[in-house]
């Protein structure tokens, strides 16, 4: 089965009539397993859109949006919820970080909606946050993380299921540079070692060294930039 994310010729208008935009215009691009691709490019180019339905988050209006092999279009509901659960990982600008949970309840939550917490999936969740350096903060609750904290509890809770692809939206937006350059490190680890299909739209012009391929988005349209050499970086 092919895996990964492949999309194709997709397009999005939003509104209708004279109102109505195509903040996507026709756009392609496969993500293989174990690359990590990042998206730049101006404010209202499309680059949040287009994340949304990568991840099975909004419709196309039209073309192909395959996640892991699967057409989106063609599946019911439930299997929708199914895909976004347990195959895609979403790491937001900000954390969104629920509140009231601790660190540990944070990945547990993500668990317990996609069936029963069995005494594996603790155990799971505690070695995933302790590879994140959070093993100290289990019982933290985010008002007492750093805005780093906060991010690497968001990129466990995306990783918690396994998924195969990774969408990343500003995931360094809060973080200063050194934060941003370990969160980023991170995700293009899970991205090697896990041979994961990684997603990232930054404006962080540093962030690029990480990513095997950068391409710009611009009135909607998805151009490859520049294939990067990553022979000077160790991840
Ligand atoms: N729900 C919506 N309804 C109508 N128009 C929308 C909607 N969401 C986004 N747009 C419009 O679609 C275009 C693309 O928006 P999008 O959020 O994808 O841009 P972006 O590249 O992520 O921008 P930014 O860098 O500011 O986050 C913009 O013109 C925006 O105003
Ligand atoms: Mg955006």
């Amino acid at each position: 089965m092919t895996t990964g994310l492949d999309i194709r010729n997709v397009t999005k208008y939003y509104g209708e009539g004279d109102n109505r935009i195509a903040a996507l215009d026709n756009v392609s691009i496969t993500v293989n397993p174990g690359e990590f691709v990042a998206v730049v490019g101006p404010s209202g180019s499309g680059k949040s859109t287009f994340l949304s339905i990568a991840g099975a988050l909004l419709k196309a209006s039209e073309g192909d949006v395959r996640i892991n092999g699967k057409e989106i279009s063609k599946l019911s509901d439930r299997d929708l919820s199914a895909i976004r659960l347990e195959e895609v990982g979403f790491i937001m600008q900000s954390s969104n970080l629920v509140p009231y949970l601790d660190v540990l309840d944070q990945l547990l939550i993500v668990k317990r909606m996609s069936g029963k917490v069995k005494a594996a999936d603790k155990a799971a969740a505690v070695k995933l946050l302790e590879e994140l350096g959070l093993g100290a903060k289990l019982k933290s609750f985010p008002e007492e993380l750093s805005g780093g904290e906060k991010q690497r509890t968001a990129i466990a809770r995306s990783l918690i299921n396994d998924p195969n692809v990774i969408l990343a939206d500003e995931p360094t937006a809060s973080l200063d540079t050194k934060r941003a350059h370990e969160v980023v490190r991170l995700i293009a680890q899970e991205v090697k070692t896990r041979r994961k299909a990684a997603v990232m739209v930054t404006h962080d012009e540093r962030m690029l060294e990480y990513c095997d391929k950068v391409y710009r988005m611009e009135d909607g349209k998805l151009t490859l930039s520049r294939e990067a050499s990553r022979a000077h970086v160790t991840v």
